[in-house]
């Protein structure tokens, strides 16, 4: 298994270009399974989860080809059943069951089992599903949805730990070839539900709403191909920028929508960073001081879990008492151990880790458990005296393109070392 090592104490500066939305990409690429007709997806970033969304694809029956960040895909005949061996790697994998129900009115997919980052389970997209005629039965570890009439019908996406990303996908998806108008109340507002929902419509689907938390969808009887550019990634821009803080003396983010990170950019400017940004691009550099943070992940427009690990890489070297909640994953802490083999001081009270930021790191062997995990573990080996040695940097394939050619184009000493 590969491994990286991060030789610490290097200053970032430059700029630096972001990928598409993986979060984007994913569901997308899955919606793809709502025509016959040819799909073409530009900004595609080669990934490892989009791998497996491409394999499951085509598994499905689809005629896929991928060339530097273009997909095309041909969903002519398609199958209506994945199995375990398939969507086990990756949670999305989920989000073909709402394209084949809307086209073939039925599927049957394995469920991906269990998470790093705590439970995460789909009764809401089920609840959607059955909101719109279809009947769910999950036997065998495989859920099966199927209808013989799927028509329009009112649904809340809220749960327990606020609305669902891929449950709005998914649902909305089924929705566009329904009968009827679907009303999709507690939407998800993240700009990648945006993005699909402009796919969607891209392919001639009727959405209103989007980037609000009440859908309406009028059903059509079928969509055509569509050729379209999925939206920058904005938690790999998060992140980056995070990396300016952490280690960086001026250092810009390009194609990006700054007002898709107004609640990232908002916090690291009360720590104390001065943040300019332009129509796509951000440049981050050191402020005069720098303070500690209280923050608490929501679903969008809050402050995104998915951020919530780097930003405590950021904050173990921020002098004061920071504290980050996390109440979309109140388990997703799985880098606090890590991190405190470096040396952070960081006491968990899940959903909370109370951080009392200590100035120093030093660099250790550790492990990467999750995606964002092991970007917040890179991000702490950006900054440490000596060396950071991440196993298991699968993790960060899934999400992140070329993360360490990247940083070291910034001015990084990053080395991926073959097992
Ligand atoms: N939830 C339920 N029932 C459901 C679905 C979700 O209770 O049926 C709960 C989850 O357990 C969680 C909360 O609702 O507590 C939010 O989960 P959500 O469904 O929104 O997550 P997701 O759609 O499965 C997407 C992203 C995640 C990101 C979350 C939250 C993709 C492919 N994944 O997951 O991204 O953390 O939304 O923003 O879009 C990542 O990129 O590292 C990542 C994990």
């Amino acid at each position: 298994m590969d491994k990286i090592l991060v030789h610490g104490g290097r200053k970032l500066r430059g700029s630096i270009r972001v990928s598409g939305s993986k979060n984007s990409a994913l569901p997308i690429l899955a919606a793809a399974l709502l025509t016959r007709d040819t799909c073409v997806i530009r900004g595609v970033p080669d990934l490892s989860d989009i791998h497996y969304m491409l394999t499951i694809l085509s598994h499905l029956g689809c005629e896929v080809e991928r060339a530097s960040g273009v997909v095309s895909i041909r969903a002519d005949k398609i199958r209506t059943e994945a199995s375990y061996d398939l969507v086990r790697k990756m949670r999305a994998s989920v989000c073909v069951l709402g394209p084949l129900l809307g086209r073939e009115r039925e599927a049957c997919v394995a469920l991906p089992g269990g998470c790093v980052i705590g439970d995460r389970p789909i009764d809401l997209h089920l609840l959607g599903f059955e909101a719109l005629g279809a009947a769910v039965r999950v036997t065998g570890g495989n859920v099966k949805v199927f209808a013989t009439r799927l028509r329009g019908g009112s649904v809340n996406m809220c749960g327990t730990h606020g609305t669902t990303v891929l449950g709005t996908d998914n649902v909305m998806m089924a929705a566009v070839l329904a009968e009827g108008v679907t009303e999709i109340h507690g939407a998800a507002e993240e700009p990648e539900v945006v993005d699909l929902a402009n796919f969607l419509k891209a392919m001639g689907a009727r959405i209103h709403g989007a980037g609000t938390s009440h859908l309406m969808i009028e059903g059509v009887k079928e969509l055509h191909g569509a050729d379209y550019t999925v939206i920058p990634d904005r938690i790999e821009a998060g992140t980056m920028l995070v990396a300016g803080a952490i280690a960086g003396e001026k250092l810009t983010v390009r194609r990006l929508r700054p007002d898709h990170l107004e609640s990232v950019i908002t916090p690291l400017r009360t720590a104390g960073f001065q943040i300019e940004t332009e129509t796509d691009a951000v440049t981050i550099s050191p402020g005069e001081k720098s303070s500690p943070l209280h923050l608490e992940t929501t679903p969008y427009p809050g402050f995104p879990t998915d951020m919530q690990a780097q930003m405590c890489a950021l904050l173990v070297r921020t002098p004061g008492e920071s504290v980050i909640t996390d109440h979309v994953f109140p388990q997703r802490f799985m880098h606090v151990a890590e991190l405190s083999r470096m040396g952070a001081q960081i006491r968990l009270e899940a959903p909370t880790a109370f951080i009392t930021g200590n100035g120093r790191l030093s660099g250790a062997p550790v492990m990467a458990s999750d995606l964002r995990a092991s970007a917040a573990l890179l991000l702490a080996g950006l900054a440490a005296e000596g060396v950071t040695e991440i196993n298991r940097v699968y993790h960060i394939d899934r999400g992140y393109e070329r993360i360490d050619e990247k940083f070291n184009f910034l001015g990084a000493h990053i080395e991926r070392v073959k097992a």
